[in-house]
């Protein structure tokens, strides 16, 4: 039994061996010191070489146990030449649908493990609060419910049908918890949150892949009330393994245990600093070198002792021995590789999330241009009854191939092994779709319009005190009237200007909060320039965040989010303009007026003393949730079907939907929940379920939507999460905006109030 082989083994390890597995290390670094002298149980951000230097030098180790290799795969297998890269978890978020999250991450899964990496850094669970914070496009947005469904189905499809699948890699529940509660949207600043706030809704979506086998957890860089995360005793033991039951491995982030030293000064040197995390129950400890002799002195010093050393050490060995490594290390595999790795199957999964992705946000009738088109065999619009058009593309991202792919896809610098990122003949960028599907004889024009930045360099020099460099600064390119002039001519030219704007891959990701939410460089006088033409004018949003839009976009005759769509993005996008899909994703975060509202999420707490400004509305831009059609869909008719109901029931509503146009529509329903009374201030609605629906033009039909009553709960003021017996109303409809949503009631009853039966 495995119990046995693990006890085995620890028998045999010396303690340096015991810590070294506990350590996971950045295979950039000297990977000949870490496997032979550090004894490293893992690594990380391995190029394909590395991952067989690092097989070579296990080899030569006394007691050759495997290693694990781990990489944030996020949207699809980030750091190899040619894989196949998704749209982000943001754009991922914006199909609400559960199913293709979990196929995406299959599909993931299978590419990463030919390559020889076991483990992802997936999916992050954080909610969006502020956005301005730089990781708001690696998030599902600011809904528990809808990451909870979102992340559940990609932990599914990582891990596959069990580890012993050759195609199944750990998944890694991140950042737990609480990590996007920022200050100022500043990345990795203090969390000031409750532990109450925490179970309302950051810790529920933790809970439901806690236990349904995710088998790791990442800590998250914050201190709450004064402590890291990493070292979170109430949040890692009590909640985590205790009340949740959770047996599989932690991992801290990035230089956790070091950061307690140089960073938060909270730890006077590495030997406490690798005493706290060991007794905090931490496993793998992400590039600390320094825990290798802290976690020695630690034991010299009597700060820790052994046993708590093995308790780690055995769940790694666990993780291995349940993984299968000793049997086969699952190194890259050049068969699989060569099938498995960008194939067609992937790249038409990708194309039909980013089809899936795209948010209609404003139309005036432009779009579908020439009134919609259908495609040909290859794929080509056919030409309009009307006659050929001239289209203008213009904007920074009009034909930008890595800004579209997004963070954590080989493009940003995070690796040196990919330094042109990733095939650009793979890469559909919004031109190329434009080009590729439009009538052929249409005439396409392009101008880049405007810059978006520069990068200087940075005389401060690097970005994490330990060394990691981040060089350059970024600054807003000026508007340059030279771009603009001829973007304008080629608008006045056209029929229509699509204009592609947003930001850049600079302005995202760790590190890389934004202190405005303006849409930078010379893109709003491109666009001010642009709606003078009077050319009608079709926006395009390539951006890792919902942007601060000026009149011009929210004015224009139409405008599209396409969040980062990946590879096939461009393509979607100019399908979708031309009509030859209908648009069908819903907003998974909402759009403020000003960052000054900020945070604006849809589901803040009631009995916030006025809902507006003195100088603005409190209202957000657009809302969690909405998203247009080619169509038009009326709801009416919601009802309950019994509205008395007990704790155990099911609350089951009917509501008649009506496509009233003549295309067909993909509707979201969605399903909220108003508690009418509660004991402590609550979110005056909740998400609690949605559902798909395809409608014909002129169809109508009766959509029924279930929800357990168990679900309408609330966390009262002991944390104690339940269901208060009173008055609730379902409300139903295309998205959180109060008045678009049909209401009714329904009653739970207190059963320890009702009278005993006869
Ligand atoms: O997985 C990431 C994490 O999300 C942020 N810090 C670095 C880790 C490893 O790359």
């Amino acid at each position: 039994p495995v119990a046995d082989r693990i006890a085995d083994l620890l028998g045999r390890m010396t303690v340096e061996e015991k810590i070294g597995q506990m350590l996971q290390l950045d295979a950039r670094d000297d990977l000949e010191d870490q496997v032979l002298r550090m004894h490293a149980g893992s690594i990380l951000h391995a190029s394909p070489e590395k991952v067989l230097r690092a097989r070579e030098l296990t080899l030569q180790t006394r007691l050759r146990i495997p290693l694990l290799v781990g990489e944030d795969c996020i949207h699809g297998h980030s750091f190899w030449e040619g894989a196949t890269i998704y749209p982000t978890q943001l754009g991922m978020a914006a199909t609400w649908d559960a199913d293709l999250a979990e196929r995406v991450a299959r599909a993931t899964a299978v590419e990463v493990s030919a390559t020889g990496i076991h483990w992802t850094f997936s999916p992050v669970l954080c909610i969006t609060r502020d956005l301005r914070w730089g990781r708001v496009d690696e998030t599902f947005g600011e809904d528990p419910f809808l990451i909870g469904e979102l992340a559940s189905a990609m932990v599914r499809g990582y891990q596959g049908g069990g580890l012993d699948d050759p195609t199944a890699i750990l998944a890694t529940a991140k950042h737990f918890a609480g990590y996007s509660e920022t200050q100022g949207g500043r990345d990795a600043s203090e969390a000031d949150i409750s532990r109450r706030k925490l179970r309302s809704w950051f810790l529920p979506p933790f809970e439901r892949v806690a236990k349904e086998g995710c088998r790791t957890f990442m800590l998250g860089y914050q201190t709450t009330d004064g402590v890291p995360i990493t070292v979170n005793d109430w949040l890692l033991n009590d909640v985590l393994r205790g009340e949740w039951g959770y047996t599989g491995t932690l991992i801290t982030d990035w230089d956790n245990v070091g950061r307690m030293v140089w960073e938060q000064k909270v730890q006077p040197d590495y030997a406490h600093a690798a005493a706290a995390a060991v007794l905090a129950g931490n496993d793998m400890i992400m590039t600390t070198p320094g825990f290798f002799q802290g976690a020695q002195d630690a034991l010299a010093q009597g700060l820790m002792t052994e046993e708590a050393l093995d308790r780690a050490v055995a769940r790694i060995l666990l993780l291995k021995f349940e993984f299968g490594l000793f049997e086969d290390p699952r190194l890259p595999d050049r068969e699989r590789i060569a099938t498995a790795v960008g194939s067609a199957e992937h790249t038409a999964l990708n194309l039909e999330v980013a089809r899936r992705s795209l948010v209609l946000l404003r139309n005036d009738g432009t779009l579908p241009l020439a009134g919609g088109l259908t495609a040909d065999a290859s794929g080509r619009a056919m030409g309009a009854a009307s006659g050929s058009r001239r289209i203008a593309v213009v904007g920074p991202l009009a034909d930008d191939a890595q800004t579209q792919l997004g963070d954590w896809a080989g493009s940003s610098g995070q690796v040196d092994w990919i330094p042109d990122g990733h095939p650009r003949e793979m890469i559909a960028t919004v031109l190329d779709g434009v080009r590729a599907h439009a009538p052929a004889d249409w005439e396409i024009t392009h101008a880049r319009g405007a810059d978006i930045l520069t990068l200087e360099e940075d005389p401060e020099g690097a970005f994490f005190p330990d060394g990691q460099p981040r060089p350059q600064v970024v600054v807003p390119s000026a508007a340059d009237a030279d771009l603009i002039a001829e973007a304008v001519a080629a608008a006045e030219a056209a029929d229509y200007v699509v204009a592609v704007v947003g930001d850049r891959i600079e302005l995202v990701g760790e590190g890389r909060s934004t202190a405005t939410l303006e849409l930078v460089g010379g893109q709003l006088a491109l666009l001010e320039a642009l709606a003078a033409t009077g050319t009608p004018l079709v926006v395009v949003l390539l951006a890792s965040k919902p942007h601060v839009l000026p009149k011009t976009v929210t004015d224009a005759a139409a405008l599209v989010w396409a969040a980062n769509p990946g590879m096939r993005g461009g393509q979607a996008v100019a399908e979708l303009l031309l009509g030859l899909i209908e648009p069908s994703g819903r907003l998974p975060l909402s759009f403020a007026r000003h960052a000054g509202q900020l945070p604006i999420y849809y589901n803040q707490i009631r009995g916030q003393h006025g809902d507006r400004y003195a100088d603005l509305t409190q209202s957000p831009a657009f809302a969690f949730g909405e998203g247009l059609s080619y169509t038009t869909v009326e709801y009416s008719g919601l009802r309950v079907v019994d509205a008395d109901l007990g704790r155990e029931d099911t609350v089951r509503a009917l509501v008649e939907l009506h496509n009233t146009g003549d295309r067909p529509a993909h509707e979201i329903v969605q399903v909220y929940v108003r508690d009418s009374i509660t004991s402590v201030s609550w979110a005056d609605k909740e998400l609690k379920a949605y559902r798909h629906v395809d409608l014909q033009p002129g169809e109508t039909a009766t959509v029924e939507l279930s929800l357990p009553v168990a679900e309408c709960t609330i966390v009262d003021a002991a944390g104690r999460r339940l269901v208060e017996a009173g008055e609730f109303e379902v409300l139903v409809g295309p998205s959180s905006r109060d008045e678009v949503l049909l209401s009714a009631r329904f009653h739970v009853a207190d059963a320890t109030a009702l009278p005993a039966a006869p």
